[in-house]
């Protein structure tokens, strides 16, 4: 269900691993002659040289990765990632914050899962962006609307959906809506626990917590402008772990799009898919973009933890 913890499993079959080799090379170096013996045979020559050259291949489409060349793909639109987690090295962004221990990262890294949220959930959740956001929208192509505080885009600015509507929008919004909200916010934030090996409840949920919908409608304001790369715990102090729900699909729904982790040499894309969540720590170890939508529409939810319980907002209850 959730990113695979490969590293913390794998440790001690690895020594063992390596002691078994050691003890074994002390036998006279038997094993480097049977298979010099074994390298004669002409059919296993050409098997292995087969396999190489497979291999060699393999290795040549998955560093060149997506068509362009340019990126390599952490996750396909088509494929169902049941888990998959990349650690990489912790930036110092951490370290000018107050450190909450047990969850403030010391282990960092990146995961996509698609088993978690169904693609049904997806479709309610993306219901619900579809009518709170019908009630607004930004001139320019990106567009948020965020249960929590209730802002809306609408025209060049927000406004505030509870405010604006007053009791209208429990005729727009239903009960089970944010039931759902909630629901799916708990399974996200257990996943991010599970694959960083920290307790669940040590996690805040922390603003903003929101829906967008982007098109390819030029920006009018800097509030369109989401395809810059940033790192989010600069753009927001109290992020420590990011995640993303995507509610549409790359290349079904929408072209341009994908999300970037941009790293020296090589970026690695994620391709949105209807209920896949891409998490990652918050700091500049993750720097990202989101490249921008040439067709079609883009949702997705964006919902953020911090380890500071200062930090943390509630749940949107039904109005
Ligand atoms: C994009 O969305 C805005 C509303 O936010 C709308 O006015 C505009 O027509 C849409 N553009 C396209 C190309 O669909
Ligand atoms: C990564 O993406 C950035 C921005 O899109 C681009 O300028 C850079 O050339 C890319 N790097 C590589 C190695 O592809």
């Amino acid at each position: 269900m959730a990113p695979q913890r490969r590293t913390a499993t794998k440790a001690p079959e690895g020594n063992g691993a390596s002691e078994r080799r050691n003890r074994s090379s002390t036998k006279k170096d038997r094993a480097p002659r049977e298979v010099q013996r074994l390298w004669q045979r002409p059919w296993l020559r050409t098997a292995g040289l087969g396999a190489g050259l497979v291999l060699t291949a393999l290795l040549l489409w998955s560093s060149l990765g997506a068509d362009d060349g340019v990126a390599e793909v952490l996750a396909r639109r088509g494929e169902v990632v049941a888990g998959r987690f990349i650690e990489v090295p912790c930036s110092e962004d951490y370290d000018s914050h107050r450190r909450f221990e047990g969850c403030t990262p010391r282990k960092c890294g990146r995961g996509v899962t698609d088993v978690v949220i169904t693609r049904k959930e997806a479709e309610r959740i993306r219901s619900i962006a579809e009518k709170g956001l019908s009630l607004g929208g930004s001139d320019g192509g990106a567009s948020i609307l965020d249960l929590h505080s209730g802002a809306l885009s609408v025209g060049k600015h927000f406004v505030n959906l509870y405010r604006y509507f007053g009791d209208k929008i429990q005729n727009i919004f239903s009960e089970e809506d944010f039931q759902l909200y909630r629901e799916v916010r708990q399974k996200v934030q257990l996943t991010i626990a599970e694959a960083f090996g920290i307790s669940a409840s040590s996690l805040h949920l922390t603003k903003p917590t929101f829906f967008s919908r982007i098109n390819s409608t030029e920006a009018r304001t800097a509030h369109d402008e989401y395809w810059h790369a940033h790192v989010d715990k600069v753009t927001y102090g109290s992020f420590d772990y990011t995640s993303l729900l995507y509610l549409s699909d790359y290349l079904e729904d929408f072209g341009g799009g994908r999300f970037v982790f941009m790293e020296e040499g090589a970026n690695k894309t994620v391709e949105p898919r209807a209920g896949r969540i891409s998490f990652f720590t918050s700091g500049s170890e993750n720097l990202h973009r989101v490249e921008k939508v040439h067709w079609g529409t883009r949702y997705a939810i964006t919902i953020a933890f911090s380890c500071n319980p200062d930090h943390g907002i509630e749940d949107p209850t039904f109005p």
